[in-house]
């Protein structure tokens, strides 16, 4: 018996984190940021192993693989015996809207791969990342909460390859009896981010936030936003959502909003110039612009609480908690000691 991440960069590599932590075999199928082939680089694996220890290849099994390959996919599993899989590979926003033919192929088709290979192998349970995006930020969420239950409205394509498989999720455990978790997924945070900086992943001014200042670069970062919220999530809190969902195997398909902590942005930006009163970090009160496809739907406030009645799944990571963590992380990565909380 194993469990299969698919897609392991930013998020899955934690996700691996507490699996193995929970006892479990564990196989990595993706492209781990590289083009695929024999070959090819896989950059992710550096995160992973950071996120992991060096024994990361002794402890996994890690097999090279595209999700739009379907007899890859499912010989693999077979192989390795999965019997419930977290699936995390997709293209990310700014990339889909930059390349559709292909962001159909690997978010949509992809996706209905994992969920095909699910029937096929009689898997327990698939957990799968959707996003925040599959609701958007039109005028007609101005000012409201948008909840589980609030109609569809992806702002791009990123979004609408989400809502195409979270319809797709919900027919596959309809016509196969299967386990489907979605989680829709909002901003997340924490080390390791930088590595989605060149796949269009929106904009990088927190991962700069975190990084910069705490390894002692002199370059000034700017924190866009100031005057909005965000819906911060902690990455070790998306990883426990994942693990909480992966319990749950009675058929059929729920999403829910796997959500953080929504703050002022500026609190983020206060945090960073308390523990480095003399690195050169700015606030700019005004919005900054998005990379076509990326939206700003991280704005708006959400109700997460059917995430907590059904899953048991809450945020336990408080923002300075979340930042200080990501701020020695990075730190302990440039050969720096870790830094205290600061004091209010
Ligand atoms: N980061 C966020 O704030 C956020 C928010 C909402 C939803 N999500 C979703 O969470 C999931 C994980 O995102 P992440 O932030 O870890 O992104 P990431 O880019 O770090 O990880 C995605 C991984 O998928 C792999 N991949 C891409 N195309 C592939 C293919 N054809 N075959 C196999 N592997 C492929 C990449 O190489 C990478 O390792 C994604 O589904 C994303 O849409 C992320």
């Amino acid at each position: 018996m194993a469990v299969m991440v698919t897609g392991i960069g930013h998020a899955g590599s934690y996700v691996v984190r507490d699996l193995l932590a929970a006892g479990e075999k564990v196989v990595l199928f993706g492209l781990f940021g590289g083009p695929g082939g024999p070959d090819a680089p896989t950059p992710d694996l550096h995160v992973l192993k950071r996120i992991i220890g060096d024994d990361y290849a002794d402890r996994t099994e890690i097999v090279v693989g595209d999700i739009r390959d379907l007899d890859a996919l499912s010989d693999t599993m077979r192989t390795h015996g999965v019997t419930k899989a977290v699936h995390m590979a997709s293209m990310l926003s700014a990339a889909v809207e930059a390349n559709p033919p292909l962001a159909i192929q690997v978010n949509a088709v992809g996706t209905a791969n994992v969920f095909e290979a699910a029937a096929r192998l009689k898997l327990k349970k698939v957990v799968w990342a959707s996003s925040m995006d599959v609701f958007g930020h039109g005028p007609a969420y101005a000012g409201q909460t948008i909840s589980d239950e609030s109609v569809y409205d992806p702002p791009y394509l990123y979004g609408a390859t989400k809502v195409f498989n979270e319809y797709l999720a919900r027919q596959y455990a309809r016509n196969h009896g299967l386990s489907i978790t979605g989680l829709r997924l909002s901003r997340i945070y924490g080390y390791g981010e930088h590595i989605k900086a060149s796949r269009g992943s929106g904009t990088s001014w927190l991962s700069s936030l975190l990084y910069d200042p705490a390894i002692g670069n002199d370059v000034e970062v700017v924190v866009p936003f100031g005057a909005r919220s965000m819906d911060f999530v902690y990455i070790e809190d998306v990883a426990d959502a994942c693990l909480k969902a992966l319990a749950h195997t009675e058929p059929g398909s729920r999403d829910y909003l796997t959500l953080g902590e929504y703050r002022p942005i500026k609190d983020a930006y206060d945090f960073v110039r308390r523990v480095f009163p003399a690195a050169p970090v700015r606030l700019d009160e005004n919005d900054a612009p998005l990379p076509p496809g990326s939206s700003m739907t991280w704005a708006v406030r959400h109700d997460g609480s059917r995430a907590a009645a059904e899953i048991g799944y809450a945020p336990r990571i408080r923002l300075e908690e979340g930042l200080l963590r990501t701020i020695n992380a990075n730190r302990a990565d440039a050969g720096l000691p870790p830094v205290a909380a600061p004091n209010n």
